[in-house]
C-alpha cells in the first residue's frame, strides 16, 4: 500500500524581524540582504516543542486524524530544546500521540530524510506516520554575526502520512559527505559558524544531482515534476538549482523572503503554503531536496493523492 500526505500545518513565531530592523544593530542594509539571500524577513521566537506541536496539531485536523490513530511521530530537528530526552517526547505528550517517537538530525535534510524513513514505516505495517520539521535556529545564531543572523530563524512544518490507495513516494535520493562537515558547524553552546561561499557552491550542485538522481529512479524528467519544493536558504541557491534543472521558478515552492532558513521547517513551510494555495492537485509529481550541514542532502519524489477515498467520500 503506498503512503501518502494527507494532512499538513505550519506553525511560525509571531515576532517578525525584519531586514530594516538588522540595519539598526547590524553593519548590513535591507538591500544586501534582499539581493544575497532573496530573505525580507524572518519570524523569531519560541521552542522547537511548542513550534512543532502547534505545527502538528494543525496536520492531524487536516488529515481529520485523530491523536490515538498515530503509529509513529518523526521529528526533524537540528535544534532539540534539550540535549535528553529527545524533544519528540515532549511533542508526543503535548499532542496525546499513541505510537513511536524519535527525533532525527540531518540539519536542514532532516525533513526529507524523515519523509522517505516515514514511508519505510508505511510499508512495513504503520498506518499512520505524523513527520514534523521544526528548528529555533536563532537559538543557536550569534546575533551580532552579520553572516549568519541574517539568514537563521525559526518555525515548524509537519505533514500526516497515511496508507493510501494513490500517491506514494516515487523515488528518493539520500546521501551525506561527512568530509565536508566542517563548513557548518555549531559547537555544544556555541554558536553557528559558517563557510557561506562553500556552502552555496555546494548546495548549487547537491541540489541538481540529487534531484536529477532522484527522478532518473522514478522515471521522471524535469518536465513531469508539478512543484519543485527545495531547501529555503537562499533564493539564488534555489535560482542557479531550478535553471540547471530545468524547472520555472513558477512551478518553484518559495516562502523564504518571509521566513529565512528554518532549516528542518524550510521544506513543509514551503510544501503547506503550496497545498493551501491550490498548487498541489491529484496526480501532481512533487520533487522536495534539502541540503544542509553534514553535508547531508535528501531529495524525494513524490505523487500528491490528496484524501483516501473513504473519507473524501
Ligand atoms: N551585510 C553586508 N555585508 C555582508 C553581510 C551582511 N549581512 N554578510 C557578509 N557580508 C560581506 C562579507 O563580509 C564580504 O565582504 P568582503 O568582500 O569585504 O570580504 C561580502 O559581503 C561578500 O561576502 P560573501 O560571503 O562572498 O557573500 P555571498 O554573496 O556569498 O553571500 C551568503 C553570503 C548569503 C551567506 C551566501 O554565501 C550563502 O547563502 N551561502 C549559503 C549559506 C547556506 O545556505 N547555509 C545554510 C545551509 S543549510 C543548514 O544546514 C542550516
Amino acid at each position: 500500500m503506498p503512503g501518502a500526505i494527507t494532512g499538513w500545518g505550519i506553525a511560525l513565531p509571531d515576532t517578525v524581524v525584519t531586514n530594516t530592523e538588522l540595519e539598526g544593530r547590524l553593519d548590513t542594509t535591507d538591500e544586501w540582504i534582499v539581493e544575497r539571500s532573496g530573505i525580507r524577513q524572518r519570524h523569531i521566537g519560541g521552542t522547537v516543542a511548542g513550534l512543532a506541536t502547534e505545527a502538528g496539531r494543525a496536520a492531524l485536523r487536516r488529515a481529520g486524524v485523530g491523536p490515538g490513530d498515530v503509529d509513529l511521530l518523526l521529528l526533524a530537528t537540528t535544534t532539540p530544546d534539550e540535549a535528553v530526552p529527545a524533544t519528540s517526547a515532549a511533542v508526543h505528550a503535548a499532542l496525546g500521540l499513541s505510537g513511536g517517537a524519535v527525533d532525527l538530525n540531518a540539519a536542514c535534510a532532516g525533513f526529507v530524510y524523515s519523509l522517505v524513513l516515514a514511508h519505510g514505516a508505511l510499508a512495513t505495517g504503520s498506518r499512520c506516520v505524523l513527520v514534523i520539521g521544526a528548528d529555533c535556529l536563532s537559538r543557536i545564531t550569534d546575533p551580532d554575526d552579520r553572516g549568519t543572523a541574517v539568514l537563521f530563524a525559526d518555525g515548524a512544518g509537519a505533514v500526516v502520512l497515511e496508507q493510501h490507495e494513490a500517491g506514494g513516494l516515487l523515488a528518493h535520493d539520500l546521501g551525506t559527505d561527512g568530509s565536508a562537515h566542517d563548513l557548518l558547524v555549531c559547537a555544544h553552546g556555541g554558536t553557528l559558524a559558517m563557510d557561506g561561499r562553500e556552502v552555496f557552491r555546494r548546495a548549487v550542485r547537491i541540489t541538481v544531482d540529487s534531484a536529477a538522481a532522484a527522478l532518473d529512479r522514478a522515471g521522471l524528467e524535469p518536465a513531469d515534476v508539478g512543484l519543485f519544493v527545495p531547501h529555503q536558504a537562499n533564493l539564488r541557491i534555489i535560482e542557479a538549482a531550478a535553471a540547471r534543472l530545468g524547472i520555472p521558478m513558477e512551478r518553484t515552492a518559495i516562502v523564504l523572503d518571509r521566513t529565512g532558513n528554518t532549516s528542518s521547517a524550510s521544506i513543509p513551510l514551503a510544501l503547506a503554503e503550496a497545498a493551501d494555495g491550490g498548487r498541489l492537485g491529484p496526480g501532481d509529481v512533487v520533487l522536495m531536496c534539502g541540503f544542509g550541514a553534514g553535508m547531508a542532502w535528501a531529495s524525494a519524489v513524490v505523487r500528491w493523492a490528496g484524501m483516501p477515498a473513504a473519507r473524501a467520500a
